[in-house]
């Protein structure tokens, strides 16, 4: 299957252990140089926005379907990719629609962004996307609808001490940066536990000077708070103190593309699921910026692993998910 093959093509770019085609990098724009040649090859007209995403548009390019490139270090290969090799796959079946390839999702949807700034915006957006969670592999189902998109903010905090050697500054008197840090680490998971339906992640942490034998004098750490509505996510990021460098809004999707996607999956007798996305997306931007937008997911397996070489979907589900892709457009087009 072409689909697969270009997952691979995709997943080779960027050397190491799984996908490292990071935001910015050159490993990505090689993604989008492949990207815009199979665009040509479907007989599209492709352009470059200010932004740097990828368009390819068919003769009548009011729907549009895609997602990413960009991976984060050490990724999987369906993460964003499936999005975009289904995208190409389905407008060229159909003969009508636009592709899109978002740049740099995973720090921040940085090109869905500026391309809702730019304000050219479609009358409709389809995203597929692996699940990334195990819902649909425990209820035995290919393909799954998201209701909405979690709300995400991201911020940074950073924490002062006293550097000093660490053999001769007596335990009593120290103020380490690194201890101090630790404490706010832990007070992420805490707080984020204690509200339903939320998460929280600090995931880097940078330590100066950073020497075995000096005490932290200064530590930054980054901090990913989640939750499905705007009040769980203010209440965090009031209890965390952290002033956002980043935040997408919880949205739903939108009835119309949900009911054709829906549609195509129960005129396959295939079971209906219907779930929330921890994960953000582009598709959230467009939804945010008033575009009616869906999002198709793919049975995730090895318990819905992503982020991680380990992801991974069946070549079957893959194919379903394009045949459905490309149903949903033929109809909302
Ligand atoms: C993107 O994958 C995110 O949810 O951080
Ligand atoms: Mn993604
Ligand atoms: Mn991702």
């Amino acid at each position: 299957m072409r689909v697969l093959e270009r997952l691979e093509e995709l997943y080779a770019i960027g050397g190491g252990l799984g996908a490292n085609r990071v935001g910015g990098s050159a490993d990505e724009d090689q993604a989008h140089d492949l990207a815009a040649g199979w665009m040509r090859d479907a007989g599209l007209k492709v352009e470059v926005d200010a932004a740097g995403n990828l368009i390819g548009r068919s003769k009548k390019a009011d729907v549009w379907t895609g997602s990413h490139l960009d991976s984060v270090p050490d990724g999987g290969k369906f993460d964003g990719a499936l999005g975009v090799v289904a995208a190409i796959e389905a407008v060229e079946r159909v003969g009508k629609g636009a592709v899109v390839v978002f740049r740099d999702e995973e720090r921040g949807c940085v090109g869905s962004t500026a391309f809702v700034e730019l304000g050219q915006l479609p009358d409709c957006f389809l995203e597929v996307h692996v699940e990334q969670g195990p819902v649909l592999e425990r209820a035995g189902a290919p393909l799954g609808l998201a209701r909405g998109i979690v709300g995400i903010v991201r911020g940074e905090r950073v924490f002062m001490g006293e550097p000093g050697h660490a053999g001769t500054v007596p335990m009593g008197g120290r103020v380490d940066a690194l201890v101090d840090a630790a404490e706010y680490i832990l007070r992420v998971r805490d707080l984020t536990s204690a509200v339903d339906g939320a998460v929280g992640t600090v995931g880097q942490v940078y330590v100066e000077p950073g020497a075995a034998n000096v005490i932290p004098g200064r530590v930054r750490v980054s901090v990913d708070v989640r939750a499905p509505d705007q009040a769980r996510l203010d209440s965090l990021v009031t209890a965390l103190e952290l002033e956002p460098d980043f935040r997408l809004e919880p949205v739903p999707m939108a009835e119309t593309p949900i009911t054709a996607l829906r549609d195509e999956i129960e005129r396959r007798g295939l079971p209906v699921i219907e779930l929330p996305s921890g994960a953000g997306h582009d598709a959230a931007v467009l939804a945010a910026a008033g575009v009616p937008t869906a999002m198709l997911f793919v049975r995730s397996l090895n318990g819905g692993v992503s982020h991680s070489p380990q992801e991974e979907s069946s070549p079957e589900d893959v194919q379903l998910a394009v045949d459905v892709l490309t149903r949903a457009l033929e109809s909302l087009t």
